[in-house]
């Protein structure tokens, strides 16, 4: 039987997230955080059940150092020879500054050699391989974004540029690995303004 009820509690989860920039400290144990995050990222799918997705997860203080310090390097590194950017590197930093006093960071790379192995043995779909493996790191990232939300924490998708150098630096990351974007998430210290869900007729058509 067709449940709509549980579908109605599934559309709250899907609507209850949202981009949340102003960040706390919640009081939950990174172990449970890490155990949740854990789980969700091993529930999501991916093409040819290859797994190219990974997740290298900050917490404690070296989320703080990440925003405190790295970050902040790589955008100084960034904009310092043009000085007409400063507005805009003064509203990053303003996020860092944010995204450091929250509880954790979910960084989101994928494998390119996994790429490389299935374009090679999936002839057929190698023109598409590049496309599921963004595709991938999609699905983990907003599957972690509404798991976050569900358990009230708040989170953003950020693709803050050239932090590849710092970040490989830093952690020791494989250099197979492509960085895709990086998840800050918290305690909810402001709340998102409402938003416009209309839409156009012609973006969801349907036939029959
Ligand atoms: C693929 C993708 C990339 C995004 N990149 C950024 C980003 O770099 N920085 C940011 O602040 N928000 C980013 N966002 C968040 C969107 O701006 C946000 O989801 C959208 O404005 C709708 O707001 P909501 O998340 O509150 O529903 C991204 C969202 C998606 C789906």
């Amino acid at each position: 039987m067709t449940d709509f009820e549980a579908g109605q509690d599934f559309l709250s989860t899907l609507k209850g997230r949202r981009s949340i920039y102003h960040l706390g400290k919640a009081d939950v144990k990174d172990e449970e955080i890490e155990s949740y995050l854990r789980e969700i990222f091993s529930s999501v799918p991916s093409s040819f059940n290859a797994r190219a997705q990974r997740v290298l997860l900050l917490l404690g203080n070296e989320n703080m150092l990440f925003w405190r310090d790295l970050v902040p390097g790589a955008l100084k590194e960034r904009y310092e020879n043009n000085p007409g950017d400063e507005e805009v590197l003064a509203k990053r930093r303003g996020l860092c500054d944010s995204f450091s006093k929250g509880n954790g960071t979910i960084l989101f790379f994928s494998d390119s050699k996994i790429g490389s192995a299935l374009k090679g043995t999936f002839k057929e779909y190698e023109p598409a391989i590049d496309r599921f493996l963004a595709q991938e790191v999609g699905m983990d990232e907003y599957a972690m974004w509404l798991g976050l939300s569900k358990i009230g924490m708040g989170a953003s998708l950020q693709h803050f540029l050239g932090l590849e150098t710092a970040v490989r630096a830093a952690y020791d990351i494989n250099p197979d690995w492509v960085l895709d974007a990086q998840m800050p998430f918290g305690s909810i210290e402001k709340a998102p303004a409402a938003k416009d869900t209309a839409q156009a007729p012609e973006h969801f058509r349907v036939i029959g």
